[in-house]
């Protein structure tokens, strides 16, 4: 990988990210919800719940300039068992360029298994989400999150990124376990993680 993960970012290349990020803001603001990229913060703490050790895959949904990715990789994760799934076509060739060993594919998170296509049967460790879900009906985000436990062994969490006071996805209207993870202020805006899980039984 000619810019590894691990190595610092440059002024330019960051600034890369954040004009890529601003028009894809401007073309489709629903889709990408921000208007400024994740913090490398909330990037490491979401990439903290991956169990490296369990061998298995890792589903990134909604990667945009790639912030989370960088920090999936550098906890541990093999580029070539890293899934990131984005909607956007710019931000798909952007990914492709910084990551080449990653498995970036250009696709609809509200329809995995067309997105995944010949992947569409792995299960993963865990699952990084950033997609907005703020911007979808309620029962869409329900049927976005059962979709997502589907991929992923019981107890095993999905980490969502969210700029509202509460949790995405109300507790009880499915089997899911829903947890406050943190609270990042240095982000812009401030923003809240939850974990959801499928119950362990
Ligand atoms: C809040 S941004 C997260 C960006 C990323 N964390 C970053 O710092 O650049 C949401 C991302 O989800 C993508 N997205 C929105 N709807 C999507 C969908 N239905 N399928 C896949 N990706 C989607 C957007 O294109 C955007 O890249």
């Amino acid at each position: 990988m000619g810019r590894g993960p691990g190595l610092r970012k440059s002024l330019a290349e960051k600034f890369d990210d954040e004009l890529k990020f601003f028009k894809g803001w401007i073309d489709k603001p629903k889709a990408v919800g921000s208007i400024v990229p994740t913090s490398s913060v909330t990037a490491r703490k979401m990439a903290s719940v991956i169990d490296t050790a369990s061998g298995l895959p890792v589903l990134e949904v909604g990667p945009g300039t790639g912030v989370i990715t960088r920090a999936i990789l550098e906890h541990g994760v093999k580029p070539e068992n890293l899934y990131a799934v984005e909607y956007s076509h710019d931000f798909v060739e952007h990914l492709r360029r910084l990551y080449p060993g990653v498995n970036i594919i250009e696709g609809d998170a509200f329809n995995l298994n067309e997105a995944l296509g010949e992947h569409s049967g792995l299960t993963f460790d865990s699952v990084i989400t950033g997609v907005p879900l703020l911007n979808f009906p309620v029962p869409q985000r329900i049927s976005y999150l059962e979709s997502l436990l589907d991929r992923i062994p019981a107890g095993r969490p999905v980490v969502q990124l969210t700029y509202g006071p509460m949790s995405p996805i109300p507790p009880g209207r499915g089997n899911y376990t829903v947890e406050h993870f943190h609270f990042v202020l240095r982000n812009i805006p401030p923003t809240r993680l939850w974990i959801y899980r499928r119950p362990a039984n």
